[in-house]
Parts: structure tokens; C-alpha cells; sequence
């Protein structure tokens, strides 16, 4: 009997999707899998399913002691805390609660920024550098699976809302609004990761995993600009929006000032990183492992884009509102 497969962020947008291709798409046996999270008042809604259940918070190892007994593999997925010291205490516990505990394999998903390299700048890359050096030293079986940017988060990304008549961006060089990313599909990202964790690496010999970090790049087919991504919201929403740049410093205040998710002056800051990545070329890089994976071409970031607007008046994404203004 092979060791079942413990997942974490099984709550979330991205687990929650692979648990559902694991189990409806692979047609895995719900007894072979363990669900996670940090509060067991989720533990029903996993065992009705027929699933086990364990604890699992990044923060308390004692947990993950626990819930890492007697696995196979184990889908990391990496933790939504923002601050990267806390995120970087959280990854070191897992790694060490995997390593103690003789896990099989760790499927860590990181972040596509750089593509196979390691040179962004972007500060949430610096964690998933820093936590793929830590499976590479730790002797685990690990496999790195580098995420493309998801294309649902669009409104993150250009700090859009639905009541949005221009987009600002930083004015930089290169220019922002030309910089292209190989946007992807959190739910075909999902699709594609269930695909390897059911079959694993044997899914298809031209997914190699590539560097010293073990690395499958997984995008959408093709890298676009921000400009494409504004014309698709005009497209499915019939409107003129527009972008407008701002001097970097001007950009951080303006966006703090007036934003309607409360995003602060730091938070905006760490975004004129990404931004400035965005331009240098860190999202671009296009691999067709996804493709491979999916069968069929992955939806392009444009075409997401159209249809979330279209499909959803008042389309919006989680992460854009991030509680009272501070
Ligand atoms: N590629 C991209 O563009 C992009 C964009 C945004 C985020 N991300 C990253 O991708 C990850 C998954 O994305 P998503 O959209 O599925 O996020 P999500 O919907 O916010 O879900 C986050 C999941 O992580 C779990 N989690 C968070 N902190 C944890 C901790 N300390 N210990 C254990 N589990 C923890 C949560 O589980 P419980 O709450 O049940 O414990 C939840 O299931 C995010 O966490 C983030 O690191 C990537």
C-alpha cells in the first residue's frame, strides 16, 4: 500500500482545486489522502468527504510533527502570511517537521518570478529562494513547482476595481505597461499539479524538473502586457478605462491615499519591487510543462481576463481588500 499524500492549503483557492481534479478528475480514493489546516473546525468537511483530516499549522510545529507522520508526499503549499521573516520561520518548520518526520517527497509550489533563475528582486520571490534552498540542503526528495502569476488576481496586479476608470501605474524603465508576464490559471494550475501528484513524474517524460532546486515551471501559453490585460476589462466590460503613470514616489502615495482596500504605503512599496520586476523581464519566461499537463492549451491571460469580467459584474479578488485602511 503506497504512503497516502498529505495536503496543505485544502481551504484555499489552489489546494481546494487540486483535492477536486485528485479526486474527480484521477479518481484517487479519498482514503489515501490526509486534508489540512490550521483550524480543526474544517475537519468535517474533509471527513464527510471521506478524507482524513490532521491539524497542520505552519507556526506551531508540534502540529506538523504530528500531521507528518507516515506520509508518502507531501503538497507544500506555501503560506499566505505577508511578512517574509514570519513566512520564512513558518517554511524552516515544515521543512524540518518533513525532514524529522522521513517524508517521501515534498511538492513545494513557489512562485514563476525569474522563470528557472534566481534573480528577481521582487520581495515575496526572496522567500520561495530562500525556502527552495532549504528543501536543496535539507535532503529531502523535493520538487519545486514554480507557479506562473494567476491571471484571476488581475485586479491585484493593476490595483484595478470595478468602478475604476483609469489604472495607475509607476512610470518606469522599461516601461511597466509593456513589461509582459506569462499570466496563468490558478484553477488550470491546480488541474496541472493534481495531474503530477497522480501520476508523478512518470506523468510525462518531457517534464523534467530542471536546476539544483528540482524546478517545473508551470505558465499559461504565452506572456502579454499589461495593456492587453486593460484592453480585455474593456472588452468584457464595454468601458475606456485607461492607464496613467505617476513617478514612482508619487505612485506609493497616490495608490495609499485613495485605495479602496486599504492597502497601505508599505504594502504599495513591495509592489513597486514587483513592478519594477514585472518590467525587467521576471514574469515572462513561457514553459509548455502546463500544457503538457492540461492536454490542451492553457487559457491565456487576456482571455481570463475577458471572461472573469464578463462572467462577474462586479468582479473582484480576495487579496485586493485587505481590511480596514491603516
Ligand atoms: N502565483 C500567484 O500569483 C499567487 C498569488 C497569490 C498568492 N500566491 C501564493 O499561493 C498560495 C496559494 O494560493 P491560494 O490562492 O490558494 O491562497 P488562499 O486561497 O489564500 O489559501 C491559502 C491556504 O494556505 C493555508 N495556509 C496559510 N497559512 C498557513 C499556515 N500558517 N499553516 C498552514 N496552512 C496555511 C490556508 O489554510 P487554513 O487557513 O485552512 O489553515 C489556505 O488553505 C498562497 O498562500 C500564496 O503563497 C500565489
Amino acid at each position: 500500500m503506497p504512503l497516502p499524500i498529505l495536503l496543505t492549503g485544502v481551504t484555499g483557492g489552489l489546494g481546494a482545486t487540486i483535492l477536486h481534479h485528485l479526486l474527480h478528475t484521477h479518481a484517487l480514493p479519498p482514503s489515501t489522502l490526509i486534508a489540512t489546516s490550521r483550524s480543526s473546525s474544517n475537519k468535517p468537511h474533509f471527513e464527510s468527504q471521506g478524507l482524513h483530516f490532521r491539524l497542520a499549522d505552519y507556526a506551531r510545529p508540534e502540529t506538523l510533527l504530528t500531521a507528518f507522520e507516515g506520509i508518502g508526499d507531501l503538497l507544500f503549499i506555501s503560506s499566505s502570511e505577508r511578512d517574509n521573516a514570519t513566512r520564512l520561520v513558518q517554511h524552516r518548520n515544515v521543512v524540518e517537521a518533513a525532514k524529522a518526520r522521513g517524508v517521501g517527497r515534498v511538492w513545494y509550489v513557489s512562485l514563476a518570478l525569474g522563470g528557472f533563475e534566481n534573480g528577481s528582486r521582487a520581495a515575496v520571490m526572496q522567500a520561495h529562494i530562500a525556502t527552495e534552498e532549504m528543501l536543496k540542503s535539507s535532503g529531502l526528495d523535493f520538487i519545486t513547482l514554480r507557479a506562473g502569476s494567476y491571471s484571476e488576481a488581475f485586479p491585484l496586479f493593476l490595483n484595478w476595481y470595478p468602478s475604476s476608470k483609469t489604472i495607475l501605474l509607476p512610470n518606469l524603465t522599461p516601461s511597466v505597461a509593456e513589461g509582459k508576464a506569462a499570466w496563468t490559471s490558478r484553477d488550470e494550475l491546480g488541474e496541472g499539479m493534481a495531474a503530477l501528484l497522480a501520476k508523478g513524474l512518470a506523468a510525462d517524460p518531457s517534464i523534467i524538473p530542471r536546476t539544483d532546486r528540482k524546478i517545473i515551471l508551470l505558465t499559461g501559453p504565452v506572456a502579454e502586457p499589461f495593456s492587453a490585460l486593460v484592453e480585455a476589462i474593456n472588452r468584457g466590460r464595454g468601458t475606456e478605462v485607461r492607464i496613467e503613470f505617476l513617478e514612482p514616489g508619487a505612485w506609493v502615495e497616490a495608490q495609499a491615499n485613495d485605495d479602496k482596500g486599504g492597502k497601505g504605503v508599505a504594502w504599495f512599496r513591495s509592489r513597486l519591487l514587483w513592478l519594477q520586476g514585472l518590467a525587467d523581464g521576471d514574469c515572462e519566461v513561457v514553459n509548455p510543462a502546463l500544457e503538457v499537463l492540461l492536454g490542451r492549451r492553457p487559457e491565456t491571460g487576456s482571455r481570463a481576463v475577458e471572461r472573469l469580467v464578463r462572467a462577474e459584474e462586479g468582479y473582484t479578488w480576495h487579496q485586493n481588500h485587505v481590511g480596514p485602511r491603516k
